[in-house]
């Protein structure tokens, strides 16, 4: 029983320090700016891996897939990006101010998109080019009505 006992209260140290360590890493607008980008990039990644997939046959349905998964799983997040103080002149950061100053908007735009890749990945599990293509497109043009507003053009 002491053993168990011991081992639960390792592992929860283990969980409560893991937090910590990402609480001190949300603090540094830099280091907010650098996630957001990786996660950026991963969405960047799922839309150029299915357009070689769809236009070019230059990629399998299972690079597809384990592309747009990783998006979709961050796509319910994107506002939680977004904290006030990491707008352009932080690191190298392309977000303008006005997400700030339009946060209802940008908030529609974000769920918008989440909405967007959250499909777009239920349509890629289930393998059909057409209609992969199609969600592709929806899903795109969600990521594009956000960046002409809120992010800065030479990024
Ligand atoms: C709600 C607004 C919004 C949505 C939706 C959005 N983005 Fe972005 N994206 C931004 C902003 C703002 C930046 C600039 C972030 C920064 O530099 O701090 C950015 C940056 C990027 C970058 C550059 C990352 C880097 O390396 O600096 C890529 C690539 C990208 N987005 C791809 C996408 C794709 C693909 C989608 C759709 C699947 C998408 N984004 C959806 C707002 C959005």
């Amino acid at each position: 029983m002491k053993r168990i006992g011991t081992a639960a209260s390792l592992a929860g140290i283990a969980i409560a320090t893991g937090i910590g360590l990402t609480a001190v890493n949300a603090q540094s607008p830099e280091e907010l700016v650098e996630q957001r980008q990786d996660n950026m990039k991963v969405f960047g990644n799922a839309m150029r891996v299915t357009g070689a997939y769809v236009r070019e046959d230059a990629a399998t349905i299972e690079e597809v897939q384990e592309a747009v998964m990783p998006a979709a799983a961050l796509a319910p997040d994107i506002l939680s990006w977004f904290p006030e103080g990491t707008e352009v002149g932080v690191g190298n950061s392309a977000a303008l101010p006005i997400i700030w100053e339009q946060w209802d908007d940008f908030t529609e735009a974000a769920n918008a998109a989440s909405q967007a890749i959250v499909d777009f990945e239920e349509v890629v599990a289930l393998g059909d080019p057409a209609n992969i293509a199609a969600a592709m497109a929806q899903a795109g043009r969600t990521c594009g009505a956000c960046h002409d507003v809120y992010q800065a053009d030479d990024s």
